[in-house]
C-alpha cells in the first residue's frame, strides 16, 4: 500500500468510512467487523474514519481492533452542540476507540464548530490528537468551509468526491492546495453506486494493465490520480472488499488519459 500525505500525517492511500457498516449489534456481525479489521491491517489499509453519528460504530471499531490501536490512523468526529456536551463526546470517543491518541478529529458537518475549534486546538497542543478537521453535509455549506480553511485553523478537510459528483472541483480543492490543507474523501464510490447503480457495462479493457477488474476500483483509482486528494475512504460490509478497494492504492497512479477515459466510460454507462 502507497502512502499518501493528509497535512503533516502519512496515512494509507486508500482508508475505510464506517457509516451504516459498523453500527451493528449481533455478535455474528462484530465478527465480521473484526474480519474486515483483520483484512485492513493486512493490506495496509490503515486509515479508519468514524463518528459518534454513527450508532455504535466507534464502539465496534474499538473493540475489533483492541489492542492494535497503534497500528492505525484513527479519525473521528464530535457532532453535537455545546462546549461541555462537545467535551464529554470526545471523552467518549477516546474510551469507545480505547486510544489515548486519536490521529484526526473534525468537527462533523461544521456543527457549532466555533465553539468546538478551540478545545480541538488545546487536545493538540497537549498531544492528544495529531490534526484538527472539519467535515461538510452539503455543497451549501461550501462558503462556510472554506471561510473556516481560510482562518488556518484546520489541518483536513473531508468532503464528497467522485467521479459523479465533482461540485469540490472548483473552488474547494484549489483552496485546500493553495493552503496545504490534506483532503479526505467521503463517497468515493457514491456508495456504490458507481460500480453497481450504473445502467450499462463498462469497458475495463484499458485499464487492465493496471490491474484494475471493478468499476468500484476505477472510481478509486480516478480519485488517488487527482494529486490534491489524500486518501479516500470507501466503506463496507465485506472483509473481501477490503482487498478488492486496496488495489488502486498498490497499483501506480494513473495517467491523465485514463482518469478522462474513466469519465467518459462512466458518462456512456449513466
Ligand atoms: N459528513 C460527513 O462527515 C460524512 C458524510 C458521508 C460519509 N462520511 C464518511 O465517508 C465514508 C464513506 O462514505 P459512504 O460510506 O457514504 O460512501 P461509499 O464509501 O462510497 O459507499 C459505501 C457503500 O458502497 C459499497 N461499496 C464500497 N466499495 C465498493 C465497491 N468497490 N464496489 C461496489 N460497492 C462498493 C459498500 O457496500 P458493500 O458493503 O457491499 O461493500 C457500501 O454500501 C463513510 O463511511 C463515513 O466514514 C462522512
Amino acid at each position: 500500500m502507497r502512502l499518501r500525505k493528509l497535512a503533516s500525517l502519512e496515512v494509507s492511500s486508500i482508508g475505510m468510512g464506517s457509516a451504516g457498516t459498523f453500527d451493528v449489534h449481533k455478535e455474528e456481525d462484530i465478527a465480521v467487523r473484526r474480519q474486515i479489521m483483520d483484512q485492513c491491517l493486512t493490506k495496509g489499509v490503515t486509515f479508519i474514519d468514524t463518528s459518534p453519528m454513527y450508532g455504535r460504530a466507534e464502539e465496534v471499531l474499538g473493540d475489533t481492533i483492541d489492542g492494535r490501536q497503534d497500528k492505525f490512523q484513527l479519525a473521528t468526529k464530535v457532532w453535537c452542540s455545546g462546549k461541555e456536551t462537545g467535551r464529554a463526546q470526545i471523552a467518549q470517543s477516546f474510551k469507545l476507540l480505547k486510544t489515548n491518541y486519536i490521529h484526526v478529529l473534525q468537527i462533523h458537518n461544521l456543527v457549532d464548530w466555533e465553539t468546538h475549534l478551540p478545545y480541538l486546538e488545546q487536545l493538540k497542543a497537549e498531544g492528544r490528537i495529531g490534526l484538527i478537521g472539519i467535515t461538510y453535509g452539503y455543497p451549501d455549506m461550501f462558503p462556510e468551509m472554506m471561510k473556516i480553511m481560510k482562518t488556518g485553523r484546520v489541518n483536513t478537510i473531508q468532503i464528497s468526491y467522485n467521479v459523479k459528483d465533482r461540485a469540490v472541483q472548483e473552488k474547494v480543492l484549489p483552496l485546500a492546495e493553495e493552503l496545504g490543507i490534506g483532503v479526505i474523501v467521503m463517497r468515493p464510490t457514491g456508495k456504490g453506486s458507481l460500480a453497481t447503480g450504473l445502467k450499462g457495462q463498462p469497458d475495463l479493457t484499458p485499464l487492465k494493465e493496471y490491474g484494475i477488474e471493478t468499476w468500484g476500483q476505477a472510481a478509486l483509482a480516478w480519485l488517488l490520480a487527482d494529486s490534491r486528494v489524500s486518501v479516500p475512504i470507501p466503506a463496507t460490509t465485506k472483509p473481501s472488499r477490503i482487498i478488492e478497494n486496496a488495489l488502486p492504492g498498490e497499483i501506480p497512479v494513473l495517467p491523465q488519459e485514463l482518469r478522462e477515459y474513466i469519465e467518459k466510460e462512466t458518462e456512456r454507462c449513466s
